[in-house]
């Protein structure tokens, strides 16, 4: 994956930068999404030049399965480990707390699971996913159970939130989830206090995860460009 793109520089270095933290004999929790396909594939090259043994891998989605395989990496299950080392994930949204809004590729519900056994979670974001509030850009994407899709629609904009259901590209008809459900996005006008927004919707009958991670995230990675050149700095 050669590139001269600014933000897959930056979502390049800072994938780089969190598999070069992965250590041997460890298991790693897989993330989603287009700068965490570049932490899966530099470990795999690590583990391919012999600078890494032993490292078995949790995918956090199909794609992210895809990958590993393509990468080398050697996969697991939650049944076979007793707890994750380490996760590398991406998110879409990251406030000052490092609290994040994730499921841009509909996997957060499998992204919580194992970002949240982690004891590192590791988030690896290029620059233009900082704001000061959550919600700010980004809705909050909320998975639901197909029969339950009208009445979590109705109990969402009663929350004062603008509910939509997110359509394929290059497919008819909706998302759907590696669970086979449905991905309502909510625009709030403001997520004033994310923790109790989280467990409001997820209180939801038919609910099954919504893409608020508050208090997840042990570190953020952020890759930004000075001069031309990729810069990693924790936030
Ligand atoms: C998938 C996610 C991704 O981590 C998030 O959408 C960020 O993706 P990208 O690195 O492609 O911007 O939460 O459900």
């Amino acid at each position: 994956m050669v590139t001269d793109d600014p933000v897959k520089l930056m979502k390049q270095a800072v994938g780089r930068a969190a598999a070069a933290r992965v250590e041997s004999n460890t298991v790693v929790g897989l993330g989603t999404g287009s700068t965490t396909a570049y932490a899966i594939q530099a470990l795999g090259n690590r583990l391919a030049k012999g600078e890494l043994q032993n490292v078995v891998g949790v995918p956090t989605s199909f794609g992210a399965e895809v990958l590993a395989k393509e990468y080398g990496i050697p996969l697991t299950t939650l049944d076979a480990v007793d707890g994750i080392a380490i996760a590398i994930d991406g998110a879409d949204e990251v406030d000052p707390q490092k609290n994040l809004i994730k499921g841009g590729g509909a996997a957060h519900t499998r992204e919580k699971v194992v970002d949240c056994l982690a004891d590192l979670f590791i988030v690896v974001v290029d620059g233009g996913k900082l704001v000061d509030k959550l919600g700010s850009k980004f809705l909050l994407p909320v998975e639901v159970i197909p029969m339950a899709l009208s009445p979590v629609m109705r109990a969402l904009a009663k929350l004062g939130g603008q509910p939509e259901l997110r359509m394929g590209v290059k497919k008819a008809g909706p998302v759907v989830t590696d669970q086979g459900n449905l991905v309502i996005d909510v625009k709030f006008e403001s997520i004033d206090n994310p923790g109790e927004l989280e467990k409001t919707i997820n209180n939801i009958p038919g609910v099954l995860e919504n893409g608020l991670f508050v208090g997840v995230a042990d570190i953020v990675l952020v890759g930004e460009l000075q001069n031309g050149q990729p810069l990693i700095r924790e936030l």
